[in-house]
């Protein structure tokens, strides 16, 4: 936006480097070795990542040219043909990591369930069969609305089986939500459960899609997973259950191969209007930036135990849960319900009961674990842990410290990890056999990003000023498109610089110190960051505006100790409504109902009228400054009437 100026007050000193025990047995531990890596990543990416292809990925036919760039448009892998599927299981098969666990599975209630590579290929195969049955197959799009569950981890890889598109839909989203999305993309196929766990209660899962699946015409079938045994209506003619389906599939089935650049998955993301963007990745390249990243950032070994907190329905579920982690034949823990569930030390108490190793997870989920007190910790040993990972937005200091010392004691590397639903994978993260880390800092940029800080014409500024986040080149796993939108995807990323059509504007502020370390100041656009979840201010206010009683709505972030940004309305009323508690508590609740309960305000606040610029554009930065609380600063005299911003200060 023009009227924001990008400012980064942090100045960070302290520098933690891996130990020499870590270094000596990391995948890669030698600053030299990283240089020269990213050195060859970015100046030959085409040998640099088709060296990566042959070693990482299973081919079924050798691709005959690793980059098409024609930008905005990039293809990868050119004339190949795999299946990811295959790639994630049957290259394990025959060998020592056939009977080893791919998944461990703690439900909310305390249920355990392990899976091998044998036996997930297994379901994975049935699944493919069911789908095939159903006429389900390559490109079609299945919709997966399921809880944290292994059956979640399993639709995905059968629709990879089988060639079709996934889009998993956040289990906290609303019917509303749901619809939107089915529509979009025009899915024909739902996969969902009766209910999944949260807080010792029952998410109505299936209630959601039933109300959803009235207004989408494409869907034909509804199969529902029995989680929670709650009480659903099953359709006849539409809904199966996934017990029923299975009985009598057959176990195995031969994968068929698909183009390099055949649609995976789609997954929706906030972007600056009120619609949703169906961002797409396709197979090769998303998978072998996935897979290559997990190795390197991770430091995966053969013995490791990884768990990543990350719901299913985020990019982090599907590229560090399933795609990254599986392909590279790790045992990926999951865990259906919420960390305080029965108390605030569920994820240590996890943790020593099976011996996890790597925990990746989100600064608002470690503020949640520093408020909740050191007791809960300190009650646990964590000395199975190695490495620790943060990932969604940007991690303060002091919480990067708590992580290190009283998660990590001191022994594991953190790895802040920044990247996009778009990027598919890692951007920017430290090594951790490698990189001195230092707390707020993603520090360097992975193999073949070039990633850079610029000004309004694209020139890079100078260390430790604010710019824009760029990427200059393409790389394997980035998003090929918006689904069905492809104007938008052009505008959106690859518009920001005239005359620089190659150049992908990720909406993030930044600035690079004088080590060349890139630190995150957050979103330039109008999307939020709350609680590691991307929220469109658009797609708020146009929810709040559904409302019969509001006139008008603006959304903006407010600094926030526990969630990063706060979700702050204001609201101008139509004629006749009465401002009042109860009224903010409908707007709530139908804010939670379009979009789902992620989305929910936390301060509604009613006004006569917001500030405006004389051409009708409402001044976000304005309403930002006094959300905050503070003074209003800067510019004024484009508004057009400066008494709505002393009625709304008087009002605070
Ligand atoms: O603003 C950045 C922030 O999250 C945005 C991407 O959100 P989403 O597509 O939902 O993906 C989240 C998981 C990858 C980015 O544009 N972000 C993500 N990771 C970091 C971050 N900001 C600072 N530091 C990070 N490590």
């Amino acid at each position: 936006m023009a009227d924001q100026t990008i400012t980064s007050v942090s100045r960070e000193h302290r520098k933690f480097r891996p130990s020499a025990e870590f270094k000596a047995q990391a995948n890669l531990g030698s600053d030299a070795a990283y240089k020269r890596l990213y050195a060859e990543s970015v100046n030959s990416p085409e040998k640099f990542w088709d060296r990566q292809a042959k070693e990482h990925l299973v081919w079924r036919k050798p691709y005959k040219k690793v980059l098409d760039w024609n930008p905005p448009h990039a293809k990868w892998f050119l004339g190949g043909k795999l299946n990811v599927s295959e790639n994630c299981l049957d290259r394990h098969l025959g060998t020592h990591r056939e009977n080893k666990a791919a998944l461990i599975f703690e439900g909310e209630p305390g249920d355990v369930r392990t899976i091998t590579y044998k036996q997930l290929h297994f379901h994975v195969c049935r699944l493919a069969h069911i789908f095939e049955n159903m006429g389900v197959g390559a490109g079609d799009r299945v919709a997966i609305y399921l809880p944290m569950i292994p059956e979640a981890v399993i639709a995905m890889l059968a629709c990879a089986r089988v060639g079709a598109i996934h889009t998993v839909i956040f289990g906290g989203f609303s019917a509303e939500a749901i619809k939107d999305r089915i529509n979009d993309c025009k899915a024909k196929l739902v996969i969902t459960a009766d209910g999944g766990w949260r807080r010792g209660k029952v998410i109505e899962l299936k209630a959601n899609v039933d109300k959803a699946v009235e207004n989408t015409p494409t869907v034909q079938t509804v199969i529902v997973v029995k989680r929670c045994g709650n009480t659903v209506n099953m359709r006849e003619g539409r809904d199966v259950w996934w017990k029923e389906a299975w009985d009598g599939a057959p176990n195995s089935h031969k994968a068929k191969a698909f183009d390099s650049e055949h649609p995976l998955f789609i997954l929706y993301t906030s972007g600056s209007t009120g619609k949703p963007k169906g961002v797409l990745h396709t197979s090769a390249g998303y998978l072998l930036g996935a897979k290559l990243s997990s190795h390197y950032v991770f430091d995966l070994k053969e013995t490791d135990r990884y768990f990543c907190s990350a719901d299913i329905g985020w990019i982090t579920g599907h590229s560090y849960v399933v795609y990254g982690l599986l392909s590279n034949g790790s045992t990926v823990f999951i865990y259906e319900g919420a960390p305080n569930q029965p108390e605030p030390d569920r994820f240590w108490q996890m943790i020593d009961r099976h011996g996890l190793t790597i925990l990746y997870t989100a600064p608002t989920a470690i503020r949640a674990f520093m408020r909740w007190g050191d007791n809960y910790v300190l009650r646990h040993r964590l000395d199975s842990l190695r490495l620790l990972g943060s990932v969604g937005e940007p991690i303060n200091p002091e919480a990067w410290m708590w992580y290190h010392t009283m998660i990590g004691k001191k022994r594991c590397p953190i790895v802040d990890t920044w990247w996009q639903t778009e990027t598919g994978s890692i951007m920017i993260s430290p090594l951790p056999g490698v990189t001195a880390t230092t707390p707020g800092s993603g520090t360097r940029p992975f193999f073949g990003v070039v990633a850079k800080v610029v000004d309004d014409k694209c020139n890079e500024v100078p260390r430790n000023t604010g710019g824009k986040l760029v990427i200059m080149q393409p790389w394997p796993s980035m998003l090929r498109t918006l689904w069905g939108d492809d104007e938008r995807y052009q505008r959106q990323y690859f518009s920001e610089f005239p005359g620089k059509p190659g150049v992908y504007f990720t909406g993030d502020g930044a600035r690079q110190d004088k080590d060349g370390y890139f630190w995150i100041v957050g979103r330039i656009d109008d999307v939020l960051n709350v609680s590691g979840h991307r929220i469109g201010t658009a797609e708020i206010e146009s929810a709040l505006v559904s409302h019969p009683a509001v006139a008008e709505a603006a959304a903006v972030g407010r600094p926030d100790e526990l969630k990063g940004q706060s979700l702050c309305v204001f609201v101008t009323l139509k004629q006749g409504q009465v401002a009042s508690d109860e009224l903010k508590e409908q707007l709530r609740a139908h804010v939670g109902k379009e979009i789902g309960s992620l989305a929910k305000p936390d301060t509604i606040r009613f006004a006569a009228g917001l500030p405006k610029t004389r051409s009708g554009k409402i001044m976000r930065r304005i309403l930002k400054e006094i959300a905050a609380g503070g003074e209003v600063k800067g510019d004024t005299t484009t508004l057009e009437d400066f008494s709505v911003v002393a009625a709304l200060q008087a009002e605070d």
